[in-house]
Formats: C-alpha cells, sequence, structure tokens
C-alpha cells in the first residue's frame, strides 16, 4: 500500500467523499445526527470542529441551531471549500491548517466537536491536543468526540507498526501527516482525555467501531 499525504488524500477523494462516508461507515446515518445533537442549542454558541472536512456533522448542527458561530480547522483546502459553498451564510470561521499547530482561542469555546479524524494520531500527539483544547473551553465547555476505535489493544499496536514499516519501506519523512489508520482503543483514548485534564469522560454509544465520547 501506498502512502498518501494526509490532506492530497482527501483532496484526491473530494468528490465522492461525502456519499462514502455515508453509505459505506457504519452507523453514519445514526451517529452525524446524534453527535450533533450534542452540542449547544443557544443561539450565540461558540463551537469549534476540529477536522471538519466537508461538514457533516454540521449540517445536522446548523439544522438545530442556524445561529451558532463554529470555526473549523481542516488540514485540505479542498475540503474546507467544499464545506463553505454548503453555507454560505453560517457563522462559519475556516482555518486550513494542523489543529496541531493552529492556536486556539482561550476559553472561547462552549464546546468542541472532532468526526472521524482523530483516528490517525498517537496518544502521545492527542495528550498535547487535548491539553490545548482543554485550555480553549469555557468553564462548562465540553468535548465530543465520534471516532473510529481499535478493537483490541493487539490491534492499535499492529497499525502503529504497520505505519512505521511502511514509512521506512517508502523512504517518508517520520513526522510528515499521511493517511493511514492508526485507532487508540476506546479505553486507551479514555485514558488520555483524562491526563488532559478532562475531569468526567463517558463512552456514549457506539455502531460497530465508531464511538462517541463526551469529556467534560
Ligand atoms: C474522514 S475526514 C472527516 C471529516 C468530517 N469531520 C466528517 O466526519 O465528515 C477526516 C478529516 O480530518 C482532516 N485532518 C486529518 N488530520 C488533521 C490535522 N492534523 N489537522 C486538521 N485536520 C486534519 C482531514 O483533512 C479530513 O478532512
Amino acid at each position: 500500500m501506498k502512502l498518501e499525504k494526509m490532506d492530497a488524500f482527501f483532496a484526491a477523494r473530494l468528490n465522492e467523499y461525502d456519499k462514502h462516508m455515508m453509505t459505506e461507515i457504519e452507523g453514519a446515518e445514526e451517529f452525524y445526527p446524534y453527535t450533533a445533537a450534542l452540542l449547544p442549542l443557544a443561539q450565540d454558541a461558540h463551537v469549534l470542529d476540529l477536522g471538519c472536512g466537508t461538514g457533516l456533522e454540521l449540517e445536522h448542527y446548523f439544522a438545530l441551531n442556524r445561529k451558532a458561530s463554529v470555526v473549523g480547522i481542516d488540514l485540505s483546502a479542498d475540503m474546507l471549500a467544499a464545506l463553505k459553498q454548503k453555507f454560505p451564510d453560517r457563522k462559519l470561521k475556516l482555518i486550513c491548517g494542523s489543529y496541531f499547530d493552529v492556536p486556539f482561542e482561550a476559553n472561547g469555546f462552549d464546546a468542541a466537536v472532532s468526526v472521524e479524524s482523530l483516528h490517525h494520531f498517537t496518544a502521545a500527539q492527542k495528550l498535547e491536543l487535548y491539553h490545548k483544547l482543554k485550555a480553549a473551553l469555557s468553564d462548562q465547555g465540553y468535548f465530543v468526540l465520534t471516532d473510529y476505535f481499535a478493537a483490541s489493544e493487539e490491534a492499535e499496536a499492529f497499525s502503529f507498526s504497520e505505519l512505521e514499516r511502511l514509512k521506512r519501506e517508502q523512504g517518508l519523512k517520520p513526522h510528515a501527516f499521511y493517511h493511514y489508520d492508526t485507532p487508540l482503543t476506546v479505553a486507551h483514548e479514555r485514558e488520555v482525555l483524562k491526563k488532559a485534564g478532562f475531569a468526567e469522560v463517558q463512552i456514549l454509544r457506539n455502531w460497530k467501531a465508531t464511538y462517541t465520547v463526551l469529556a467534560r
């Protein structure tokens, strides 16, 4: 398998992206509206979306809260352009960059959401990100994570070692982002969120490998 850079991977599949997610990912018809319904309904709600892509979760959120203001961060300029076209008249600020690098407004957000994006990263990368995220949330703020998780610790370890092997074999840069799924187990994800300072981490629901986790 030839690894592709993360942004190039999604740009190349943009045309079929929404249909692919909705028809090939088990539970998508339910987990997008379910995730959106957990986000704040107050008209002045300020929400951060990590890896917003073309905004499948935001379609449902804006249907519930037309007045919300959302900051969406994504590596792919093409995914963001498609999202912008869907919602020309919503309060939507889009930032093209990595959520590991983009600074977040301190105490600025009532909630954050991330759907099907964070399963590409290590626990160490996520710990740093979740520290930054926690500081960006208001006192009552919370994080809704809907993502794909590994079925076992063995599966988790295997995908990380495969990614390293493929990078070595293909002579790729160790720190660049390539599209290869390396999900943690949901138990490990919970540990990382707790370590980052979220006091309460609940596993709310799952659809096969996709879980919704709520961290406060
Ligand atoms: C499978 S898509 C999910 C998009 C959207 N949340 C959804 O569920 O349809 C993953 C998205 O995460 C983005 N992404 C991956 N790593 C990222 C990073 N480090 N920073 C920002 N965006 C990232 C990709 O560019 C892609 O648009």
